[in-house]
């Protein structure tokens, strides 16, 4: 049985897998209330609730699964790219358990954990794919091949799950901003006040979000239009964007199978819009887009545990080379 621990951000997960793959138990325990007066993760604040809630999370997982720390014969654990605080408290409790009770340990990449979430989905991508992740931290378009994984696109400025977040500051909505602004954004007009899409025309192989922000943010201090028409504005254009590149990833690559993944990828308007795209289009399953542990547990699967000799000396890392 593998152990998969994530403490990448503001969630403390722990999850059990089978060898073959079968999911036994995921925990996810949100630290989210913990920052909401501060409107965004407070890094230190996050890293001294994952030392409190790592250990109750791990009991709470093997609990659910039906099974004990004896059963456990691998352990996993995200090693970057985050807040390093927030990484080192779980990559420290690996280290102690897997060395402790002699157990392999694998390293796992934050962003490759969100790309094997696609291999929990009811119909998983068979062969090469292009990957869509759109996370609070990283907007990317991925070409996926087995283990080998190249970045094709990544975020100028600000990843599409901040500019949800920057956006729904800008409209008084509270954090996290994704579902906020997406609940206000359903009772609006995108088409009252629209907003233009970044990099439209051009065929750029990369995303940009702080533009599309500072409009945002004019027409909310103008008040060109209701919030909820703003926030369906705003929304559409993040939305167009996204598939835009999303196209012209598969156009460049000609790959026929696009995979959705990252906090992002639970916005129901960018699941409604990506079918559209001549690609068999396959979602992570809603609760594994936002982080967990499931998709660390998965993603080990296919990793070798590192050495002996290099157990002790594994490191957490804030950025990663996929990013
Ligand atoms: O993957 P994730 O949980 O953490 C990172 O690795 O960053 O992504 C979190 C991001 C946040 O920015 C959050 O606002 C956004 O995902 N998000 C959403 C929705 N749910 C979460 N954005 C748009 N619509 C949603 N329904
Ligand atoms: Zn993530």
């Amino acid at each position: 049985m593998i152990l998969a621990l994530e403490t990448s951000c503001d969630e403390t997960c722990a999850a059990v897998m089978a060898p073959d793959g079968t999911l036994r138990a995921s925990v996810v325990a949100s630290q989210s209330a913990e920052h909401v007066a501060f409107g965004g993760v407070v890094p230190e604040i996050a890293a001294r609730r994952h030392l409190e809630l790592l250990d109750p999370t791990v009991r709470a997982a093997l609990r659910d699964a039906g099974l004990s720390l004896d059963d456990v014969t691998r352990v996993a654990v995200t090693a970057g790219p985050g807040l390093i605080g927030a990484l080192l408290v779980g990559v420290g409790y690996a280290k102690g358990l897997a060395w402790g009770r002699g157990l392999p340990l694998v390293a796992v990449d934050h962003l490759h954990g969100h790309v094997a979430s696609l291999q929990l989905a009811p119909e998983p991508p068979v062969g090469p794919h292009l990957v869509l992740l759109a996370s609070g931290g990283h907007t990317l378009l991925l070409d996926v091949d087995g283990p080998r994984i190249r970045t094709l696109a990544r975020s100028m400025d600000d990843a599409a799950g901040e500019a949800f977040d920057k956006g729904a500051r800008l409209l008084g909505l509270g954090y996290p901003g994704g579902p906020a602004l997406a609940a206000l954004a359903a009772q609006g007009d995108p088409e009252a006040h629209p907003l233009t899409t970044p990099l439209a025309g051009r065929d750029d192989l990369a995303f940009s979000f702080s533009g599309l922000k500072t409009a945002l943010a004019m027409a909310v201090a103008a008040e060109a239009a209701s919030p909820s028409d703003l926030a369906a504005a705003y929304q559409e254009a993040i939305v167009r964007h996204l598939v835009e590149r999303a196209a012209l990833g598969l156009a460049a690559t000609g790959r026929d199978t696009l995979g959705l993944v990252g906090g992002v990828a639970a916005n129901e308007r960018l699941r409604a819009a990506l079918p559209g795209l001549p690609a068999r289009v396959v979602a992570a399953p809603l609760a594994l887009c936002g982080d967990n542990a499931a998709m660390i547990a998965r993603a080990a699967l296919d990793l070798e545990p590192l050495a002996p000799a290099a157990l002790l000396a594994l490191d957490a890392h804030a950025r990663s080379p996929l990013g």
